[in-house]
């Protein structure tokens, strides 16, 4: 019988040193896109799976995003007794979740994040959403995390999500060798890290979405560790090799936003889509593209 998936692991422990000086004292899962902080965007793409048990692996220092998840009684009051009720209930929706935070204290890899968690899912599956990582979905289509599961609950197998890169671009991701397609996915035969562009095995890039089967926390703890972390990546080719891992193409909108540039790509994507602020934004970025 193919266990259901009810708990997410949301690894967002990198210090940000790229974002700094903001996270020097924000953490960076807290930098916003428009008015909402990353991390709850990444909370949001479950709610098309209908998981609420989400254990964020965070570093030290990063209270702030458990008081963004926990209850704001003075807030609420407030906004009700002054009629603001769209804010409440934005306010409200923070607090859909049972969060639970895990300190990662040695920065070990990714594979040693999800091992932070490991006292929450123990041997079951869970959803894996990378925090550096945001993937838009226009309303009406198919959400990632959706397909993913739809995949896992018809195959029983850990699957992830893909998405075809070119040129050199391919080293800067996961790279996955391809066999024959399954349940509206695509069988994966092995894993390269980062390989050149002359040692890809094809297109596609692993992109930081996944659902994995219980088997694999115990694979992560017998992992080697290299430069002093352990990838998860060595995992999944183990898995890949043993015919037990699938990918699912997402056609959709990637922002890496631990990347400068796609943070500011995502701001603006975002407030181009807001009914508060997209037509202000968009006829300003006309006439800024003007004068550029
Ligand atoms: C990580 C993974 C890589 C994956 C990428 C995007 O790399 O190791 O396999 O393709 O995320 O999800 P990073 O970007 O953290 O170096």
């Amino acid at each position: 019988m193919i266990e259901r998936v009810t708990k997410a692991v949301i690894p967002a422990a990198g210090l940000g040193t790229r974002f700094l000086p903001i996270t020097k004292a924000v953490p960076k899962p807290m930098l916003s896109v428009l008015d909402k902080p990353t991390i709850q965007y990444i909370a949001e793409e479950l709610v098309s799976v209908g998981i609420k048990d989400i254990v964020i692996v965070v570093s030290p220092g990063s209270e702030v995003i458990g008081k963004h998840f926990g209850p704001a009684e003075e807030l609420e009051e407030r906004l009700l007794s002054d009629g603001k009720k769209k804010l409440y209930d934005i306010e409200r929706q923070t607090q859909r979740f049972n969060v639970k935070f895990v300190v990662q204290k040695v920065a070990n890899g990714l594979a040693g994040a999800i091992l932070c968690a490991e006292k929450y899912v123990k041997k079951e599956p869970f959803a894996l959403l990378l925090g550096d990582e945001l993937m838009y979905t226009p309303k009406g289509k198919e959400p990632c995390m959706k397909r993913l599961m739809d995949v896992y609950l018809k195959t029983g197998k850990s699957v992830l999500a893909t998405m075809e890169v070119f040129g050199d671009d391919i080293s800067k991701y996961g790279n996955l060798g391809i066999g024959k397609d399954i349940e509206g996915a695509m069988e994966v035969t092995e894993i390269k890290e980062k390989p050149s562009v002359n040692e890809a095995l094809s297109n596609y890039a692993l992109v930081g979405r996944y659902v994995l089967t219980g088997e694999v926390m115990g694979m992560l703890k017998k992992l080697p560790t290299r430069r002093h972390e352990i990838e998860l990546t060595d995992a999944l080719d183990e898995l890949a090799k043993k015919g037990k891992l699938l990918a699912a193409p997402f056609e959709d909108v990637r922002y890496d936003v631990g990347d400068k540039f796609g943070y500011i790509r995502a701001n603006v994507e975002f407030a181009l889509r807001s009914k508060e602020i997209g037509r202000q934004t968009k006829e300003y970025i006309k006439e800024l593209a003007q004068k550029l």
